[in-house]
This record gives C-alpha cells, sequence and structure tokens, in this order.
C-alpha cells in the first residue's frame, strides 16, 4: 500500500503542459476572467491538469500553472493542499473519498470502512496493492439526505451499508460497472418508503378560457370581478407633506436607516408623532408595505418614536 503525501517518493515527470481538449479547456478557464485576476482559475486549473495526468497532480503542474498565472508556486501549492478532490500523488483506478463528517457517521459510515478494508485491504490515505482502489477520507460531500455516503471518482454513491458497498467493491474488483445514487432503490431524496408530502395536491379548478384571471395576494388565481383585496386597510395616517415644511429626523429611530426614512416620506410618514400613534395593525401594514422584515417590532419603533417626540416636545416648550 502507498500513501497520499504529497510530493515525496512520487515518481515526478519533468515537464507539464496542458494539450488537446484539456489545453483548450484551460484557455477557456483563464479567459472567463478579466486581466489581471487570472489567478482565479487556479482551481479549475488543478482539476484539467489532474484529468489531464491520469488523476494526480505532478509539482511540474504546479509550476506550469503558477507560471501561467502570474502566481508564486507556493500560493497553488496552498489551494492544492486545501481541497481534498486534488491529488499530489498517483490514486487507483476508483478514488474512494469517503466522507467522515457527522451525518454520515451517525448513519453508518464506519461499517462503510470496514467493507473497504476488509474487500480491498486498505484504510484512509492507502492505495490498495493492485493498484484499483484509494481510500482517503473527506468532509461533507452534500449529500447528507443520503448517508451515509462516497465519492466514488466523479459519482456518488448514497445509503450505504457494509453489504451494498461490500458487493460495490466487488462488482468494480470484477471489472462491472460503477452504480451511481442511491444503492436502496431510493428515488432522489425522497423518504425510503415512498413520497409523504406533495401527494394529495387538489386538482386546480378547470381553466375556464371565458374568465379573465388575476392573482391574488398569496399567488392563487381568482376569477376578476371578486372583491380587491382591502389595499388601504390598516393603512396609517398620512400627511401630504411635513408639517411645517420640516420633517422629524425620522432616521434617529434605531434600526431605520436614510432608505427606510425616504420610503416612509413615500407613504406620507414625517414626524415622531405620527410613529408613535400607531396601532399595532397600522405597524403591520407599514412592516408588510415596506417590506421591513419585522424591524419595526424588533426595535420598537413605536416606543422609540415615542420617547424622541416628547424630547422634542419638551426641548419646544424649554
Ligand atoms: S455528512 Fe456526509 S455528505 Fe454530508
Amino acid at each position: 500500500m502507498s500513501g497520499l503525501a504529497a510530493g515525496g517518493a512520487v515518481e515526478q515527470p519533468d515537464s507539464f503542459a496542458f494539450d488537446g481538449e484539456y489545453g483548450r479547456a484551460a484557455d477557456k478557464a483563464v479567459d472567463r476572467y478579466p486581466e489581471g485576476r487570472q489567478a482565479s482559475a487556479v482551481l479549475p486549473l488543478l482539476d484539467l491538469a489532474q484529468r489531464q495526468h491520469g488523476g494526480w497532480v505532478p509539482q511540474a503542474a504546479i509550476e506550469h500553472i503558477a507560471g501561467r498565472l502570474g502566481m508564486a508556486k507556493i500560493r497553488v501549492m496552498e489551494v492544492a493542499t486545501f481541497y481534498t478532490m486534488i491529488n499530489l500523488a498517483p490514486v487507483g483506478r476508483y478514488h474512494l473519498q469517503v466522507c467522515g463528517t457527522t451525518p454520515c457517521m451517525l448513519r453508518g459510515i464506519g461499517e462503510v470502512f470496514r467493507a473497504i478494508r476488509d474487500e480491498t485491504g486498505i484504510g484512509p490515505g492507502e492505495t490498495s496493492e493492485d493498484g484499483l482502489f484509494t481510500c482517503t477520507e473527506v468532509e461533507c460531500l452534500g449529500a447528507c439526505v443520503n448517508a451515509p455516503m462516497v465519492q466514488v471518482n466523479d459519482d456518488f454513491v448514497e445509503d450505504l451499508t457494509y453489504e451494498n458497498f461490500s458487493g460495490l467493491l466487488r462488482t468494480l474488483k470484477n471489472g462491472g460497472e460503477l452504480p451511481t445514487g442511491s444503492l436502496v432503490g431510493r428515488h432522489s431524496s425522497e423518504p425510503e418508503d415512498g413520497a409523504r408530502t406533495l401527494i394529495d395536491v387538489p386538482a386546480p379548478p378547470p381553466f375556464d378560457p371565458a374568465v379573465v384571471y388575476r392573482l391574488n395576494g398569496a399567488g392563487a388565481p381568482v376569477a376578476a370581478g371578486s372583491p380587491a383585496p382591502a389595499e388601504n386597510e390598516g393603512r396609517p395616517a398620512a400627511l401630504d407633506g411635513p408639517r411645517g415644511g420640516n420633517a422629524d429626523a425620522l432616521a434617529r429611530i434605531r434600526g431605520l436607516g436614510p432608505k427606510i426614512e425616504s420610503a416612509l416620506h413615500g407613504i406620507g410618514i414625517y414626524h415622531f408623532d405620527q410613529i408613535a400613534a400607531w396601532t399595532p395593525e397600522e405597524k403591520d401594514w407599514v412592516n408588510g408595505a415596506l417590506k421591513l422584515g419585522g424591524r419595526a417590532d424588533r426595535d420598537d419603533w413605536v416606543a422609540q418614536a415615542a420617547a424622541l417626540a416628547n424630547a422634542e416636545a419638551g426641548e419646544g416648550t424649554a
């Protein structure tokens, strides 16, 4: 068995250059970025170099990419060593990237490691003697809903058990095809015993071309002629303009910035005492109309406005 250590005793080629389809793909990746920002293409280039070089990135490719992108070699190495998907030493024909993060761990990835050990004789960081398998433990691969799972080369296999993954490894050893997706026949990430939601969706009413439809507030079609929603119900009293031509500095209210201040002006709110007088319904109306996401409640604008209005009244009479 051999390790997956970066560099080390691995036999390295003297040189590397992209060619053929990989060269064209590399050009395309670099061209995506504006002049002076070519370093952004480092990860696609590492991936392309790995694919061109049979599954791993030699040091010559690191140097080539560094030169091509105007980066220091160490910067390219930093990226290459950060991502587990970049291999700096040869890997087996089937690279088993085994997810060891919590959901997969709780759902039995230990049994998958046991199957790998029993069928191939290797553990994390090792390659089998026949060069067929390399095992790498990786962090979450984003398929937790079908945990435990393993990425084999570019494909995911999911819902693994000791038995089904042992069978998969034997299939690959015998030259069979890699099955992908759930190994228990689950469709996508639906519950294992079939869909439980969105199975009783009522059929929409038959479409009547004679009726003009519009959408109600919840997005459901309503035949024209139905009463329109009371858009102004709950709307606080508005002023045509600030009293005496001078609006209060509403942005003094915590959580209310200049943008919201100007939106409030747009609905006729200019003064602290107007906000202080909002009823809960009026506050909800403003919240919805200006899409405030609950800020008025969170920062209690009504109480703040009342305090500011009182302070201003006190200053006015002092
Ligand atoms: S924890 Fe394994 S895929 Fe997310």
